[in-house]
């Protein structure tokens, strides 16, 4: 067997948090051979629940799971960690302006960037979930110096899953047979889902997406609209937001990073911004990558028609206020 994994997950004792440890504990991320310890961390409240949280892995009887460190305590829960998934935060209270949440999570991830620095590996890798995800993805990572600000990232993942799922049954073929599907931007409702660059394989042939579907308005409207919101919708049948789903997505995102991607795929995630297809430098926008040796590189040269443009620069534009926002509120 390999070397344990030491892999932190915050918000342990909430919804995501429920389907994480199993995911992680299960294999699905490191793989079946790869031992895991499991770092939980929540607030002091939450010690309880997470007790039970424990119980249950205990109960699963996980054969990859080593040994698990349950904590509300930053110092404990990174200390020496290799892989952090960054999903604890505040729950938009009713009357909340999305301001007020903007401002209590983003301290948040100041804290611990600052924790990360001082009691995480160099080489961990962060992937934040917790919204507002890029920001405060970025708000990480600058108040962790000491870790290469390429190793820290933010969720698409999920709207990806769901964009390719749609495209699947839109078409009536498993979603393994749809790919290089692109969320651009926020993890917000102004992301931009982008098929223009994604293939389907109908009848044994790959062919473009957009020939595929053969109904451009679908896609360039509907389709989007159906991406943007489908948080919302889980929302209205569940009363309660996208977990297993989300938990899932999180999985995959790590997964990909631990373990690349295949030959000719790609995938979304946010990472900082290189100035590539004129985004703006700095913020933790969502692109298509490839990734080898844990190494993400954004793919480059694929054609910007004016509709995508246009959609890319409000995403953009969002990216910078919050961006802005967090960095007054963290000096406050
Ligand atoms: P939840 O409210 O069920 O769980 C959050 C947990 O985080 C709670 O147990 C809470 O006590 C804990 N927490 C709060 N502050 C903390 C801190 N400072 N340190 C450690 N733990 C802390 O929420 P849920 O449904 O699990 O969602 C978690 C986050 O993920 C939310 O911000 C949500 O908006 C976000 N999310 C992001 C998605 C994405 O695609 N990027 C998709 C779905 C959710």
């Amino acid at each position: 067997m390999a070397e344990p994994v030491r892999v932190c997950v915050t918000g342990a004792a909430g919804q995501i948090g429920y389907s994480l440890v199993y995911m992680v504990g299960s294999g699905a991320v490191f793989g079946p051979d790869t031992p895991v310890i499991l770092h939980l961390l929540d607030i002091a409240p939450m010690m309880n629940v997470l007790n039970g949280v424990c119980m249950e892995i205990s109960d699963c009887a996980l054969p990859c799971v080593r040994d698990v460190v349950a904590t509300d305590d930053p110092a404990v829960a990174f200390k020496d960690i290799d892989c952090a998934f960054l999903v604890g935060a505040m729950p938009r209270k009713e009357g909340m302006e999305r301001k007020d949440l903007l401002a209590a999570n983003v301290k948040i991830f100041k804290v611990q960037g600052q924790a990360l620095d001082q009691y995480a590996k160099k080489s961990v890798k962060v992937l934040v979930v917790g919204n507002p995800a890029n920001t405060n993805a970025l708000i990480c990572a600058k108040y962790a110096p000491s870790i290469p600000r390429e190793n820290f990232s933010a969720m698409t993942r999920l709207d990806q899953n769901r964009a390719q799922a749609q495209i699947a049954a839109k078409l009536g073929i498993p979603v393994t047979d749809v790919k290089n599907v692109i969320i651009w931007g926020n993890h917000s409702s102004t992301q931009f889902p982008d098929v223009r660059h994604a293939t389907a394989t109908v009848n044994g042939e790959e062919i473009p997406v957009y020939d595929a579907i053969k109904d451009d308005a679908f896609l360039k409207n509907e389709f989007i609209t159906l991406v943007q919101k489908r948080g919302g919708a889980v929302i209205a049948a569940r009363k309660l937001s996208s977990a297993m789903s989300a938990a899932k997505a999180a999985c995959d995102h790590v997964k990909s990073i631990f373990q690349g991607t295949k030959e000719g795929h790609f995938v979304s995630m946010g990472v900082f911004s290189d100035g590539s297809y004129n985004t703006p430098e700095g913020v933790m926008y969502s692109f298509p990558v490839t990734i080898k040796d844990k190494k993400w590189s954004i793919v480059q040269g694929l054609p910007i028609e004016d509709f995508a443009r246009e959609k890319m620069d409000k995403t953009a534009k969002e990216l910078c206020e919050e961006r802005d926002e967090a960095i007054a509120v963290c000096q406050d």
